[in-house]
């Protein structure tokens, strides 16, 4: 049966990955073992570690003076673990969306917090100017892609301050020059991989910034010093990362992907933009070419395309419970021939 998957994390992953990772499930690499009961301190997983964290070097050109680093547990992780390793006194945040406001909330409570940009009075459907940055605050944090309300930062602030950003829902859809941040994290189940893991790649200069009582597990710098290996990671999920990341390098890397991912996002949201049934209720300059938010005024008719979506095996596409409507993710993994798919579907739907 074929199912076309638009759900918006944990989401689709290349078919070639997953039969790589099924097949390492039963044999891995030749060992006689399941890839699930070997020793994280193995020979055979170090391999695929650093295997692993080489490929979002190469990928990213991640400049000589950073770190990276697969942790255990998803992004949220880092809504407290930012706070506590980076902030001396104050920090500044960009409150776009529903993860920012989480991370606010942490950062709220270890230290002075200063919300310097919000579009929460248009229910976050742009993205706020970025102006004004407090030259004493400790870093500027902000969310590249808003993954339930389906904006997307096209560039980023230049600042004097370190800039920290949460790149879960577009983490290797794009190049990125990363020599423009302090830090960038993303949990690893919309583009990367299953959940389990969270990937950070991290300033060497900021390792040193933790607060005196940051637990041991909390500082990056533990992980750093044991090279993401301070305590059983989560073996698995790195893995498929791994074979994710193999992936992305055999298809000509993030440009390409990214050349692919316009042309997914464009046919999308021509076809949303031609059609007067749906609307698309963000800032046209401030799209996510990773989520396509679009809603149906008619409540009947929004449960009927809900309906027909199921009876074509389209999956995924009800909106965030916060947002309503329909949210299609369009993640590096999710083929043209399903988002073409979508487009047709939408087509037949409204010539009902
Ligand atoms: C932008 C963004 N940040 C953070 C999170 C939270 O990630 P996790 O569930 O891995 O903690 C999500 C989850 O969807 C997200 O989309």
């Amino acid at each position: 049966m074929k199912v076309h998957n638009f759900g918006a994390g944990p989401s689709i992953l290349p078919r070639e990955v997953i039969e790589q990772s099924a097949a390492g499930v039963l044999n891995f690499n030749d060992s006689g073992m399941s890839i699930l009961e070997i020793s994280h301190r193995s020979e055979l997983f170090e391999k695929v570690l650093n295997e692993a964290i080489s490929l979002v070097r190469e990928l990213l050109n991640v400049p000589e003076n950073y770190h990276v680093l697969f942790l255990s547990g998803g992004a949220s992780f880092h809504f407290t673990m930012v706070p506590q390793n980076l902030m001396k006194t104050k920090a500044a945040y960009v409150e776009s969306g529903v993860w920012a406001k989480k991370a606010i909330k942490e950062s709220q409570l270890f230290g002075d917090t200063k919300v310097i940009a919000s579009s929460a009075d248009k229910n976050f459907t742009y993205l706020p100017a970025i102006e004004n940055i407090p030259a004493d605050a400790d870093y500027l944090h902000c969310t590249s892609n808003n993954t339930i309300y389906g904006s997307q930062m096209k560039s980023f602030p230049v600042t004097t301050i370190p800039l920290v950003c949460d790149m879960s829902s577009d983490f290797l859809s794009r190049p990125v020059d990363v020599s423009q941040f302090g830090m960038i994290y993303a949990g690893a189940q919309k583009n990367v991989g299953p959940s389990g893991t969270s990937i950070v790649i991290i300033r060497n200069d900021l390792l040193d910034n933790y607060k005196p009582n940051t637990p041991t597990i909390l500082r990056y710098k533990t992980h750093v010093d044991a090279n993401s290996l301070y305590n059983t990671p989560p073996v698995f999920a790195i893995y498929t990362c791994m074979l994710t990341l193999r992936w992305l390098k055999k298809l000509g890397g993030l440009k390409a992907m990214e050349a692919i991912n316009n042309k997914k996002a464009e046919l999308l949201y021509n076809a949303l933009e031609s059609n007067s049934l749906f609307n698309l209720p963000v800032a046209k300059a401030d799209r996510s070419y990773m989520n396509v938010v679009f809603t149906i005024d008619d409540k009947e008719k929004e449960k009927a395309f809900l309906d027909f979506c199921k009876s074509k095996n389209i999956v995924g596409i009800k909106g965030h419970k916060s947002v309503g409507g329909f949210r299609a993710s369009i993640y590096n993994a999710l083929p043209i021939d399903s988002v073409q798919f979508l487009v047709d579907a939408i087509a037949e739907f409204t010539a009902q």
